[in-house]
């Protein structure tokens, strides 16, 4: 959410001074169970209120437009809320997505009072689609914009740009919104309302998954596991869906096993390394993977290890990897056994407001072992390895590896320690949590005070589908369990090239020949000797036609000029301006640039 370089500017007497600075009050002793029906309640109220246009705490946000964090709302706070006010009143495009495909689910379970606010947010992403913008234009790059301004229009200040991940996560909150569309006899909203906004988002996936953005947090400027896997989850069932509703989505079903074949090179062979591609001095060990783990999971798989299932051997061991690291780094975990859940922050190198547990992250490592218990009890059995051994060791010290099937003794220990472990990452987010329900951002690594950014918007949302999946309440599939094969060897993404066509009009005489020159490789980077030759097969003398057709990079704005090589070696340039143009977007496609010796 937040981008730590604008705070480095800061003294650090108000970033650690915390938001609400009084003692935390344990108040609550309530049962887990209890908890988290309370917390569910008020997490919902929160989250609509930082909804626009009628949000109670987002008033001048556009109609559903998803405010990160109302911050400007807690006139009783001081200077770091002005701070806060300054960073969180945005909306950022992962934030919104990831909120709203919680209430997309929420929706499908029954909660039809969110229909408006499902409908809001489509015509506001159609809207945002076309604001130009520091990334780019809609067909540009533009899509990779991480925030904007809350009127809808773009926010044109410095930020660690772009972040892919937006595209993907908008791209499947709407489709599980268009799919149950079609399953309840209105394809025709899907196919005209819905398809254009996700086939936006996934023709960009299709086009930058092989190139470098920033991650989640908006720090690191690599490749990123949790952009690469919503990547993957979102080409799977938008390729799916465009066969549904008679559409097509280029390259998206060739693309995602490439994704996925990239994915396994996160894989250390003991942790996910959240960030490859960068180097930026951390272990790698960051709860963006358990994120991501329990973003693609799907009620349908088996567990499998390629695409990092919650109860994947990979993706326990992670979860053990991740949590333990933030063991020794905060004074409120300390004298916590090993087995018992801890407050979880970003990752530990983290020095944003100096280094917090953040409640999302907390939340996130409980749904992750939730969503295994799901898993294993719709399977049937609980396989322990070599790989996930020492996460079940955590929890029952004398298993040992090997299949235990639904109604073994073994089984049912299993599930109720996993329960358990997940039930104290919800009480440790219980016990940092204001009386009045209030989720901020992060809660002080030592008193356990809530810090930084106000009733933000992504943590009460984290609650929402921790809260869901406990009771087993989950998403509909996206289609795993037959994509989960990665190919043998990865490839690098096709590049996204155009065909352009070259016509131009130059009468010459016998032995000139006549070449295409400019700013871009394909066209010799303004090198006469590598100028690209055009054809005279089509000349005549009513019609000096000179022409090629050259493959060039799509969507890219580029500087050129014709040349004249006289049969005596003599180079003669076209006179002054330089020529521009500008490739479409499409991957593929043709056009044809007319034009006349100047
Ligand atoms: C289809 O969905 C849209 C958006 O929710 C709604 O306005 C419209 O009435 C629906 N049409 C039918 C036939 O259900
Ligand atoms: C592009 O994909 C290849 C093949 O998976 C991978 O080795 C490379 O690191 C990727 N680069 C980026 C920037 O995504
Ligand atoms: C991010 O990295 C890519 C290449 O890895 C580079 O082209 C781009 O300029 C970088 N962006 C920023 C803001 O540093
Ligand atoms: C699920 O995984 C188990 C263990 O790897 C395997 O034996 C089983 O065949 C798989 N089932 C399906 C439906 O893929
Ligand atoms: C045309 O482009 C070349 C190469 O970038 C540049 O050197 C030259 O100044 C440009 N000409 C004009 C008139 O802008």
């Amino acid at each position: 959410m937040l981008f730590t370089s604008v705070l480095r500017a800061l003294p650090a007497s108000l970033l650690f001074a915390g938001v609400h600075s009084g003692p935390v009050e344990h108040k609550r002793q309530t049962s887990v169970d209890s908890y988290v029906t309370s917390q569910a309640a008020i997490s919902i109220n929160g989250v609509l209120a930082n909804i626009g246009s009628d949000g109670s705490k987002s008033q001048g946000a556009a109609a559903g437009i998803v405010v990160a964090s109302p911050s400007k709302s807690s006139p009783d706070c001081e200077y770091p809320m002005s701070l806060d006010y300054y960073i969180d009143w945005y909306t950022w495009t992962r934030d919104s997505a990831l909120t709203y495909k919680a209430l997309v689910e929420r929706f499908i379970s029954g909660d039809t009072s969110l229909r408006s606010k499902l409908d809001q947010y489509v015509s506001a992403q159609a809207y945002l689609q076309t604001v130009s913008n520091p990334s780019g234009g809609p067909n540009t790059g533009g899509l990779g914009e991480p925030k904007f301004n809350v009127d809808r229009t773009a926010f044109t200040g410095a930020w660690g740009r772009p972040q892919r991940d937006g595209p993907p996560l908008r791209a499947t909150a709407l489709v599980i919104y268009a799919n149950w569309l079609v399953a309840n006899g209105n394809t025709t909203q899907a196919v005209n309302v819905l398809w254009p906004v996700i086939a936006n988002d996934l023709a960009y996936a299709v086009k930058y998954w092989n190139q470098t953005g920033f991650d989640l947090w908006e720090e690191v400027n690599g490749s990123s596991f949790f952009t690469l896997a919503a990547t993957h989850r979102a080409l799977v069932e938008g390729a799916a869906l465009a066969t549904k509703l008679g559409k097509t989505c280029d390259g998206c079903a060739s693309a995602a096993p490439q994704v996925l074949c990239f994915l396994q090179s996160f894989w250390t062979g003991s942790y996910i390394d959240s960030n490859i591609n960068v180097n930026d001095g951390r272990t790698g060990k960051d709860v963006n993977s358990i994120i991501s783990s329990i973003h693609t999971f799907d009620p349908a798989s088996n567990c499998t290890d390629a695409t990092f299932q919650p109860c994947s051997s990979r993706a326990l061991l992670n979860h053990k990897a991740v949590t333990d690291s933030f063991r020794t780094v905060y004074g409120i975990n300390k004298g916590i056994a090993q087995g018992q859940a801890v407050a979880v922050g970003r990752y530990s190198e983290d020095v944003y407001y100096n280094g917090n547990p953040w409640y999302l992250a907390t939340l996130a490592a409980a749904e992750q072992l939730y969503s295994a218990i799901y898993q294993w009890n719709k399977i049937g059995s609980i396989t322990v390895d070599a790989v996930s051994l020492p996460f079940f060791k955590d929890l029952l010290p004398s298993i040992t590896a090997g299949t235990y099937a639904s109604g073994s003794a073994t089984f049912t220990s299993i599930i109720s320690a996993v329960k358990t472990y997940g039930d104290g990452y919800i009480a440790v987010v219980q016990k940092y949590t204001p009386s009045n329900g209030g989720l901020a951002e992060q809660f002080d690594k030592s008193s356990g005070s809530p810090l930084s950014a106000v009733d933000l918007t992504w943590s009460y949302a984290a609650f929402l589908t921790a809260a869901e999946r406990r009771a087993g309440v989950v998403s509909p599939t996206w289609g795993e369990s037959s994509n989960n094969v990665p190919p043998t060897s990865c490839i690098l993404a096709p590049s996204c090239s155009v065909q352009i066509t070259f016509n131009e009009r130059v009468t010459t005489t016998f032995g000139d020949n006549i070449f295409v020159v400019g700013q871009l490789t394909e066209l010799g980077n303004w090198d006469p000797n590598s100028a690209k030759p055009l054809s005279a097969s089509k000349y005549t003398s009513s019609d000096p036609l000179w022409y090629a057709t050259i493959s060039l990079p799509a969507s890219t704005s580029f500087a050129y000029k014709y040349i004249r090589k006289t049969s005596s070696g003599t180079v003669m340039w076209e006179s002054d301006p330089n020529r521009s143009y500008s490739t479409p977007s499409g991957c593929g496609s043709t056009a044809t640039v007319s034009d006349t010796w100047r």
